[in-house]
């Protein structure tokens, strides 16, 4: 099978890469840098893409490579720290730049050849480098430069070595998805047959070899990524899944009955259903508590908790499923990225559960990769596409204390959001529907006047944003009188509500939940 290994340095985006590299049709998953040649050799990768990464070649503490990488064939494309080590390893020198470039940098290109086969003479690029390739190595010739970066790109044709010091990965890069696609294509010589529905049935495969006549868990939340990982898991090994699902009290009004109608013994699916209603245990641990870091840390723990004490009843099962998306793995930092947020799904494993290991087939998958392979596994579409949902729920749309009271108005006003947001697409009054849009209590309190009484009460602040990865976003431009209908009805109908505020903030600054 064609595959492109990424090989991991430690920058922000590198599983970005990986995904525009499957959005060419070509599987492509990353591979930590500490994998040795000969590991990645055995993968039988058709190419390797070296990514960025935070730090200097020159400096000996920062990750290098074995150098025999250059040399035994397989095609190379570097970007941006992965293009310096390449440099650096066959004896081109890199140093700190005069003057580091950040950002949108038009790039002049020197030949139309290989990576850069495709692109305009000069190109619009993303960079983020304070070092830079002064000379090339041996063999390589420049192709391409800006005023301030001498080798802004660089390529060995004959050995099959490109290396770019922008990042064509990022939609910024307005050529990127085309060198991406000129370096899988015509380099590596892929013909691009690879499809969502190969991973859906390769996954189904592999589980069910996996996991043979074991006995697997799941928990449940009843959000795309967990629902998607559970028919997964049932479509392999059936009955011998069961998933439980804790009811938080942190979840969307009626959430718990949906999920239960889809997934449980009147729905639609060949698994075992346990439903915990441990709602009152997640509200006394919360009382109190106004950090955000602290909430999730308790309501992950105590979910875990509950969890446990289901599984113990089960007893010993083999397998433990998670849903946990790439998202989530990154923004929980691992490797060498910054933690923004330690999200519910991912760390805190429940090691005092019996299992033997954990099963996580969408681990590798942004959001929206997630969906499509939900369509390709039947899912329906309500399913499929409804909006994501966090892990500690509420907890984080709710700022400062969690209360059940606070839960309630929350719920109400997010009820009323949803559904008005329903109705204007229906009528066609918008497009389609923002791809995520919640209500949030902001636990500010403000004067207002309603029938000649004055009142203290709650500000509940909408959001919506528009994203396809949920890495970045950018706000949702929600026609005025929807936002209208929904600030009279929120307030006439939600109980301690007297103010209504629209989020403008995009991804980065924000992120997309309050907390
Ligand atoms: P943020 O707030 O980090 O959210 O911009 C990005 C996406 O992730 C969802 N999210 C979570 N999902 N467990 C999850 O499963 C979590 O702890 C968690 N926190 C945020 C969020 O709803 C958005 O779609």
């Amino acid at each position: 099978m064609e595959k492109i290994i990424v090989l991991d340095f430690g920058g922000q985006y590198n599983q970005l890469i990986a995904r525009r590299v499957r959005e060419c049709n070509v599987y492509a998953e990353v591979q930590p840098y500490t994998k040795s040649l000969d590991e990645i050799k055995a993968m039988n990768p058709t190419g390797i893409i070296l990514t960025g990464g935070p730090n200097s070649v020159y400096d000996m503490e920062s990750p290098h490579y074995d150098k025999e990488l250059f040399t035994c064939g397989i095609p190379i494309l570097g970007i941006c720290y992965g293009a310096q080590l390449m440099a650096w390893s066959l004896g081109g020198t890199v140093e700190t730049a005069p003057v580091s470039e950040y950002g949108r940098t038009e790039v002049t290109v020197d030949g139309k050849e290989g990576v850069l086969k495709n692109v305009s003479d000069t190109t619009i690029t993303w960079m983020s480098h304070t070092d830079y390739i002064a000379q090339v190595p041996e063999g390589f010739e420049i192709s391409a430069h800006t005023p301030v970066c001498p080798v802004a790109a660089m390529e060995n044709k004959e050995a099959k070595l490109y290396a770019v010091q922008f990042h064509p990965e990022v939609t910024h890069s307005v050529e990127g998805q085309k060198m991406l696609e000129a370096f899988v294509y015509d380099v590596c010589g892929c013909k691009g047959e690879w499809k969502m529905d190969s991973f859906v049935e390769r996954t189904i495969e592999e589980v069910r070899e996996k996991v043979g006549n074991g006995r697997v868990l799941c928990a449940l939340s009843g959000g795309v990524d967990s629902s998607v990982a559970a028919v997964l898991l049932s479509k392999a090994v059936g009955k011998q899944l069961t998933c439980v699902f804790v009811d938080h009290g942190l979840l969307r009004k009626n959430e718990g009955d949906e999920v239960e109608a889809v997934f449980g013994p009147e729905g639609h699916y060949d698994l075992n259903f346990i439903r915990v209603n441990a709602q009152q245990r997640f509200y006394d641990k919360l009382a109190g508590v106004t950090d955000p870091e602290t909430k999730r840390k308790i309501i992950g723990e105590e979910f875990i908790h509950v969890f446990e004490e289901e599984a113990k009843k089960i007893g010993a099962v083999d397998f433990l499923v998670q849903g946990t998306i790439y998202p989530d793995v990154i923004e929980s930092g691992l490797g060498k990225s910054a933690v923004i947020k330690s999200h519910h799904n991912v760390g805190g494993l429940p090691d005092y559960v019996d299992f033997k290991e954990i099963i996580e087939p969408l681990r590798m998958l942004f959001k929206d990769e997630v969906r499509r392979a939900g369509l390709e596994l039947g899912i329906p579409d309500y399913l499929v596409f409804r909006q994501p949902f966090p892990g500690p729920g509420l907890g984080i749309r709710i700022i400062g204390e969690v209360t059940e009271e606070k839960c309630k108005i929350v719920q109400d006003a997010d009820y009323i959001y949803r559904e008005e947001i329903a109705k204007a697409v229906e009528s066609g009054l918008m497009e389609s529907a923002p791809n995520q849009y919640f209500a949030a209590l902001t636990n500010m309190r403000s004067v207002g006047v309603m029938g000649d009484f004055r009142t203290y009460d709650y500000a509940i602040a909408l959001r919506a944003v528009l994203t396809s990865d949920f890495m970045t976003a950018d706000i949702a431009h929600i026609p005025w009188e929807v936002l209208d209908r929904c600030m009279t009805r929120i307030i006439n109908e939600v109980n301690g509500v007297n103010r209504v505020l629209y989020d403008l903030t995009s991804k980065p600054p924000g992120t997309i939940e309050f907390e």
